[in-house]
């Protein structure tokens, strides 16, 4: 199958567990996410938990304030080190009190001394590549990937160009959510905005989705799409400000980048897998700091209608797909672009 191909993934793979585990090994395991924000772990001698996937994080700030990221997973029996957040001097595992330092190292086993070869220096907790942009920290279990940087590529300057700066805005709010629904599905309805006539008629009003002005872009692990509103938008929150058009970004496999017109903003999050029809999001949103409150709750109401309409339509999908007497579906490769795209990277990455 190539991205000029019109069939869809086979639909058994939104069902398979034997699928997602191999999208656990080969994807998940593989590529940058988002996993939390710098204000989380902010302070010297802190930690932080998060997941990439089905992957256990732990994010650590060492005293001298240098991030680190660690499977977090206790080297001695397996247990999970740390829950939630907080500060510590040392790393302790609730289990047996194997204690690491904040670099990883094992500092101490209790006992230790009783058994014979044990050796401390290969007994440090798993580290992963952590990096940040902005205020947004991101995690990559595979120490050969290459850097975030490299990976986001344009998707920071084109946020800066748009007018904002990411360092300057304010946290708002972590919006969670579940679905009933494989989390490719979730994926690739956020990558197409064929649907926006048909499903979101109050976002349809704001923007104009006509494929010619509604624009899509790809690059290598990224795929855009650049939301102009329409010359005389009717929308349920106000589209002046510095930001011109929405920008909707999802680095692959599942990190989404959000900018609403209007005053500058942006939401992010990563799209989790829980089970083969099962599916866990979060969004972090931000706004400039003097966004007023009424442009910040009609603007989040309006992105939150937006998400209800999406969720009846991933859910069904779904359900539709479990039938199980259908192989695959039509894909639309020319409005469908950015899917297919999706579509290809999974293909090859689990080839
Ligand atoms: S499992 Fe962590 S100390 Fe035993
Ligand atoms: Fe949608």
């Amino acid at each position: 199958m190539s991205i000029t191909d019109t069939r869809t993934l086979p639909w058994s793979w939104y069902v398979d567990p034997a699928v997602l585990k191999l999208e656990h090994e080969r994807i998940f395991r593989r590529y940058w996410q988002y996993v939390a924000r710098v204000d989380e772990i902010a302070g010297p001698a802190t930690f932080h938990t998060s997941r990439v996937g089905d992957v256990p994080v732990l994010l650590v700030r060492d005293r001298e304030g240098v991030l680190r990221a660690f499977l977090n997973v206790c080297r001695h029996r397996g247990s999970i080190v740390c829950r939630g957040s907080g500060s510590r001097q040392t790393i302790q595992c609730p289990y047996h009190a194997w204690t690491y330092d904040l670099d990883g190292r094992l500092l101490k086993a209790p006992r230790s001394d009783r058994e014979g070869g044990f050796d401390p220096d290969e007994l440090g907790l798993v580290q992963m590549q952590v990096d940040t942009w902005g205020p947004f920290v991101f995690v990559n279990p595979d120490l050969d990937a290459s850097p975030l940087a490299e990976v986001l590529e344009d998707i920071p300057e084109r946020v800066a160009e748009a007018g904002v700066d990411v360092d300057a805005l304010r946290f708002l709010s972590r919006a969670e959510s579940e679905y009933e629904a494989n989390w490719k599905i979730c994926t690739e309805n956020f990558l197409e905005c064929y649907h926006c006539a048909v499903a979101h008629p109050g976002f349809s009003a704001a923007m104009d989705v006509s494929p010619e002005a509604y624009l899509l872009e790809i690059g290598t692990l990224r795929m855009s799409q650049t939301s102009p509103p329409r010359p005389e938008p009717r929308a349920s929150y106000d589209l002046s400000g510095e930001v011109d058009a929405g920008q909707f970004h999802l680095l692959f496999p599942g990190t989404v980048v959000n900018v609403m017109p209007g005053r500058p903003n942006i939401s992010i999050g990563p799209i989790v897998p829980l089970a083969p029809e099962r599916t866990y999001r979060f969004l972090d949103y931000y706004v400039a700091p003097d966004a007023d409150e009424t442009w910040i709750a009609e603007m989040l109401a309006f992105d939150a209608q937006v998400g209800a309409e999406d969720r009846v339509l991933v859910e069904r999908v779904q359900a539709g797909v479990r039938s199980g007497l259908l192989d695959e579906g039509r894909l639309m490769p020319e409005s469908e672009q950015l899917v297919a795209r999706f579509q290809a990277l999974m293909l090859d990455a689990l080839a």
